[in-house]
Formats: structure tokens, sequence, C-alpha cells
């Protein structure tokens, strides 16, 4: 399998530690963090018709990521927690997923809200967020408020 980058995202995070500096802010703090993905020239073609869509699902690597671990302990929870059901940049395959808001794009160069990724980071796919993206009753584990999870400002009630 061969994966080749199509961009690359800039953000206002510039390190991995911009992040760690943000600790107490919750998940929904990145709604309104803006960045730009700029999509190689090559790839501009397939950007057509994405325009009317108000979500995109980028797929990117987590490039500063070091480790492979099979566990993470996420912030505010205290507790180890096996990988796959955690956001940890450090997982066997280092791939982040981030729905972000789509504010306009110019030719290869997309503005958007809703980064999370560092300056840099390798964009491997865009995908529309499309309606069957929507999940009724959906249930997040050890994310539930229940368990007093501070980064998260859902009502799962
Ligand atoms: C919890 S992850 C969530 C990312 C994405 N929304 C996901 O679910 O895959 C966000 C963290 O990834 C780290 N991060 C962002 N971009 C990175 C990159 N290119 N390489 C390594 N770590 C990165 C940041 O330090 C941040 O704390």
């Amino acid at each position: 399998m061969y994966i080749k980058p199509i961009g690359v995202i800039h953000s206002p995070f510039k390190k991995k530690e911009d992040f760690k500096q943000s600790k107490e802010k919750s998940l929904n703090d990145y709604e309104k963090s803006e960045g730009e993905l700029e999509i190689f020239s090559e790839f501009e073609p397939g950007l057509k018709d994405i325009d009317n869509f108000s979500h995109l699902i980028i797929i990117f690597a987590f490039h500063k990521s070091r480790q492979r671990n099979l566990f993470a302990h996420p912030p505010h929870d205290g507790k180890k927690r096996g990988v796959f059901s955690t956001r940890s940049p450090d997982r066997p395959n280092p791939l982040g997923m981030t729905v972000v808001k789509l504010i306009k794009r110019e030719k290869n160069r997309i503005k958007v809200s809703g980064v999370d990724m560092i300056e840099g980071t390798p964009i491997l796919d865009i995908k529309p967020y499309t309606p069957k993206d929507l999940k009724e009753k959906a249930l997040f584990g050890w994310l539930s408020k229940k368990q007093n999870n501070k980064c998260l400002d859902f009502d799962i009630s």
C-alpha cells in the first residue's frame, strides 16, 4: 500500500506543545480554531463540487507522533484506555481524522475552522460530511458525562 499526501494543513498550532498550553480547553473550543488546507496543485481538479458542503472530513498523518502505543491516557480522564477507544496521536497507524467547517475555497486553498492539527500536518484525504455521518442514539463509552469527563460538552442524556 502506498499513500501520498494530497496537501498540507496550515494551523494556528505551530507545535504539539501549543495544545498542552490549552489543556483546560474543552473539545468544543477547537471548533473556533481557523486554518487552511493547502491542496497540492496536481490534486486541485479533485476539489470540483466541494464548495457547497458545509463540513469536510480530513484524514491526515500524525507526522510528529513518535510512539506506537496500544494504550493511552486521555487528558482529564486519568485512566489507561485502549488506544482504539481514544483519539490519541500515538497509535499503531498514526492516522487522524477531523471534521472541519468549510469557510471558503480559493482554488487550491480551503479556509476551514475546527482545526486540531499542528502546522505542516500532511493531508491524506478529504471526504464530504454527508447525512450518513449523522448517527442517532450514539453512545460515547468512557467519554460519557456520567464519568465526569471535563473534555466533553455533549449532552448525551
Ligand atoms: C486528540 S488528537 C485528535 C485529532 C483528530 N481529531 C482525531 O480524532 O484523530 C489532537 C492532538 O493531536 C496532536 N497532533 C495534532 N497534529 C499532530 C501531528 N501532525 N502529529 C502528531 N500529533 C499531532 C496534538 O498535540 C493534539 O493534542
